[in-house]
C-alpha cells in the first residue's frame, strides 16, 4: 500500500532548519519511504493525503501517563500529591473492575489521539486491557504495569503485581507490528520496599526490558527518603541498580546537581511532566539544568486526574513557557526545543528512536496533520514558534500509526465514540455506589 501526503508543510524534527514548504510524504505500508520538495518519481500511490497546506509533523509521544485516570477526572483536585494518592485515588482505584479500564483507556487513547498523540509510555494495572485497547485502535505504546510493595516481608516471587507485569511482557512484548512494547512499572520509592526494586532490577534484566519509575516528585517524597534511608530517591534507585535498566524517570522535580550527574552517567531519560507538576504544586523541574548537562528530557501529562487532560500541545506550550517566567529568561527552551521534548526525545526515552519521532525515510509512519487553516496561525511568520505558542489540540486532524489512519478529518476510523462515551456514563454513574 503506498500512500502519498501532498501540499505539506513538513516539520521533519531532523533539525530546526530542515522545514519543507508545499512537500511530499511517500509511505508504503508502514514506513516512510520518501520526504521532499519535488514529487516522488517511480511511486505510484493507491491513496493520496491532501494536507491543504497543513503542517505535517512526526506524531507526538505521551512519555509518562495512566490512561485510564481519565475515569477520574475532576474527582479529587486541589489536594497536596499524598493526600490526593492516598486518601482520595488509591481507595477509589481497588473498586475499578477489568472492564472500567478497558473503556477508560479506549477514551484516554481517544483523547490523546485528538491532541496528536501516536504513542504513548503508560503505567497502571489492569494493563491487559490498555495492550486490547492500543492493539484494537492501532496506536504505539509502551506498557507497564504499577508495581507497589510496602512490606519488605512479601517473597517476591509471590508477588501479583510482579507476576502480572511479566505475563504482561511475555503476551505483549513486540505484538501488534512491534507497537507495543513492555517495561516494568516500579511506581516510586515510597511505595517499594529496597529488596523490592532490587528484585525488580533483576527481573528487568532478564527479561532485557527496561523501567518506567516516578522521581523526586514532590519535596516530601524527598525529604521521607532522606529520613528512611539517608539517600535522595535518585541516589537510592541509583544505589538498588534501577538504573542499570534502561529507564524512563518521570518528574525529577526536586533533583540536586548530584542527582543530575547520576542520571546522565546512567542514561536515564527524564519525563518533564509540567501540568501535573503544577496542578499538584509539586514544583517546577530543573529541566534547563539538565537539558545542559545532556539529560535527555522528553514530556508527559501524567494521569487526568492530576492534569486533568491528556492534552500534549498544552505540555509543549507550558515546558516552552515556565523556564522563561521561573528564571527570569526568555531565551530559555526555545520553541523548537519543546517540539524535540514531544516528538525525538520521547522517541529516545522509550528506546524508540530509530523508528519514530522524525519524518524521514526508513522511520515509521507515524504523523500527524494539523490544520493550519485558523485564526490563531495567521500569519504564518514561523511555523515553529506557531506550533508551540499558537497550536491547540483541536487542531490535529489526521493522524497515522504504521501508516494506517487512525483518525481522519477529525473522524476516529477505529474507534466507535458513541459507544466509548455511553460506556463511561455508565461506569461514572456506578462508581458512586461501589
Ligand atoms: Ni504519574
Amino acid at each position: 500500500m503506498n500512500t502519498l501526503i501532498k501540499n505539506a508543510n513538513i516539520i521533519t524534527m531532523e533539525s530546526e532548519q530542515k522545514v519543507i514548504k508545499n512537500g511530499y510524504v511517500g509511505i508504503t505500508d508502514d514506513r516512510i519511504v520518501y520526504v521532499g520538495e519535488e514529487l516522488p518519481e517511480d511511486f505510484w500511490p493507491q491513496r493520496i493525503l491532501d494536507c491543504r497546506g497543513g503542517a505535517v509533523l512526526p506524531g507526538l509521544i505521551n512519555a509518562h501517563t495512566h490512561s485510564p485516570m481519565v475515569l477520574l477526572r475532576s474527582y479529587a483536585d486541589d489536594l497536596p500529591l499524598q493526600e490526593w494518592l492516598f486518601n482520595r485515588i488509591f481507595p477509589v482505584e481497588d473498586k475499578l473492575t477489568s472492564e472500567d479500564i478497558y473503556w477508560a483507556s479506549m477514551l484516554g487513547t481517544m483523547e490523546m489521539i485528538r491532541s496528536g498523540i501516536t504513542c504513548f509510555a503508560d503505567m497502571y494495572y489492569f494493563m491487559d486491557e490498555v495492550a486490547k485497547v492500543v492493539s484494537k485502535v492501532g496506536i504505539r505504546a509502551n506498557l507497564s504495569r504499577g508495581l507497589q510493595c510496602f512490606d519488605d516481608n512479601i517473597d517476591p516471587l509471590q508477588d501479583r503485581r510482579l507476576l502480572e507485569n511479566e505475563q504482561l511482557f511475555k503476551d505483549w512484548e513486540g505484538e501488534s507490528n512491534g507497537r507495543i512494547r513492555v517495561f516494568l512499572g516500579p511506581h516510586s520509592v515510597y511505595t517499594c520496599t529496597p529488596s523490592y526494586l532490587e528484585y525488580i532490577v533483576d527481573l528487568a534484566q532478564r527479561l532485557g526490558t527496561g523501567i518506567h519509575i516516578h522521581v523526586s516528585e514532590t519535596l516530601k517524597e524527598n525529604e521521607e527518603c532522606l529520613e528512611k534511608y539517608g539517600k535522595t530517591p535518585v541516589r537510592h534507585l541509583y544505589d538498588h541498580g534501577i538504573f542499570n535498566c534502561p529507564s524512563i524517570a518521570a518528574h525529577c522535580v526536586h533533583v540536586s546537581e548530584e542527582d543530575m550527574s547520576l542520571l546522565k552517567e546512567k542514561n536515564v531519560s527524564v519525563v518533564y511532566n509540567p501540568g501535573s507538576n503544577l496542578k499538584l504544586g509539586s514544583g517546577i523541574a530543573p529541566v534547563t539544568s539538565m537539558m545542559e548537562r545532556g539529560i535527555n528530557v522528553a514530556l508527559g501529562t501524567d494521569g487526568a486526574s492530576s492534569n486533568n487532560n491528556l492534552n500534549m500541545f498544552e505540555e509543549i506550550h507550558l515546558a516552552a513557557l515556565l523556564s522563561k517566567g521561573v528564571k527570569q529568561q526568555p531565551t530559555n527552551i526555545k520553541a523548537y526545543e519543546a517540539l524535540e521534548m514531544a516528538t525525538v526525545n520521547g522517541a529516545k526515552a522509550l528506546g524508540w528512536d530509530k523508528d519514530i519521532g522524525m519524518i524521514k525515510p526508513g522511520m515509521k509512519a507515524d504523523i500527524i496533520i494539523v490544520n493550519l487553516n485558523k485564526p490563531h496561525f495567521y500569519p504564518m511568520h514561523n511555523i515553529i514558534s506557531n506550533m508551540v505558542y499558537s497550536a491547540q489540540a483541536g487542531d490535529v486532524e489526521t493522524l497515522l500509526v504504521d501508516g494506517k489512519i487512525i483518525m481522519d478529518k477529525g473522524e476516529f476510523k477505529t474507534i466507535d465514540e458513541e459507544e466509548v462515551y455511553y460506556n463511561i456514563k455508565k461506569i461514572g454513574k456506578e462508581l458512586a455506589y461501589r
